[in-house]
């Protein structure tokens, strides 16, 4: 019997226990959230969909009832406040590292085997800062901004090359900020095939400065932060998780030396199974791309400078 908790039933929790739920990434998924009823009435919601999607997963939802959590596999982090148009990621840290500190420790208690998700943003400084507050060995936390940006970064390149989003490959590392993050242009590809070979620079150029932005782009047009791809990035990483899949995804994971950084979470390619992050891929980076990840850790670590702790 495998077990998720999503902490956090807004559009992004919501959206990753449904993506779980029909994938059969688990045999139970448990939302819990703040607000009365929430998490009830969409499990419920998600529950009557069992038998026209032919879903096996139970989904229960609960309010503030960390008891129903108890002895989870993996549990999603989303809480906080989204940014609304206009504002970065890295505005929402007051408000949500002390929401993301207390989930943390409530989640622990029930589940003191867990491997974490962050989703909460700023993303990166909130997964180094479960780091800090519980001790966990790194393997166990892991920020999934990295699958997220990389989702969007193959979306665009293959509106670009005019392709199947499934025939690209690519991956971006950094930050998960609008400025920090660093779609990987060297290594897109269309079935093996570089991209780089098949459009004009500007154009490359162009799709990863849309994929930096992807997310404002969203909140702009919506309102509030997206949900969809995040949703289904989380469920990505869970899914490699929990059926030990050993993919490389993208991910914030706490380096210790690798790249040249330390003491600090950012995205770089992960091997994730069921320890969670089973091993932090060194790429050989150019020139170019090691001034801009030095870069994307410096503005990381300034966010990280304004935590509470
Ligand atoms: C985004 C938020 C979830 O990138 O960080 O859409």
């Amino acid at each position: 019997m495998s077990k998720v908790t999503v902490v956090g039933a807004g559009n992004v929790g919501a959206t990753a226990a449904n993506v779980m739920a029909i994938r059969e990434v688990a045999d139970e998924v448990v939302m819990i959230d703040i607000k009365e009823g929430v998490s009830e009435g969409k499990a419920m919601d998600m529950m009557q969909t069992a038998n026209l999607l032919d879903m096996n997963t139970r989904i229960n939802g609960v309010t503030n009832n960390y008891e129903a959590t108890a002895n989870s596999d993996v549990v999603v982090i989303t809480s906080g406040i989204p940014r609304k148009p206009g504002m970065t990621r890295e505005e929402l840290i007051g408000v949500n590292a002390g929401i993301v500190k207390q989930v943390t420790e409530s989640v622990l208690a029930h589940s003191p085997n867990a491997i974490i998700v962050c989703v909460s943003n700023p993303m990166d400084t909130m997964t180094y800062l479960i780091h800090k507050i519980s001790g966990l060995p790194k393997n166990r936390i892991i920020g999934m901004g990295g699958a997220l940006d990389s989702s969007r970064f193959k979306y665009y390149l293959s509106k670009a090359i005019d392709a199947n989003p499934n025939e690209i490959e690519g991956f971006v590392i950094g930050g998960h900020g609008d400025t920090t993050m660093i779609p990987m242009k060297r290594f897109a590809a269309y079935r093996g095939v570089p991209v780089s070979t098949l459009v004009p620079a500007e154009t490359l150029d162009k799709v990863a400065a849309d994929t930096m932005v992807g997310g404002a782009t969203l909140t702009k047009l919506l309102g509030t932060s997206a949900w969809y791809a995040p949703g289904a990035a989380t469920a990505e990483v869970v899914e490699a998780i929990l059926h030990d899949q050993k993919c490389m995804i993208p991910c914030s994971a706490l380096l210790e030396g690798e790249y040249g950084e330390k003491d600090l979470c950012i995205g770089v390619p992960c091997i994730l199974g069921k320890n969670g992050i089973e091993k932090i891929v060194e790429l050989e980076l150019n020139a170019e791309e090691k001034e801009l990840f030095a870069k994307s850790a410096a503005a990381v670590r300034k966010t990280n400078a304004a935590l509470p702790c």
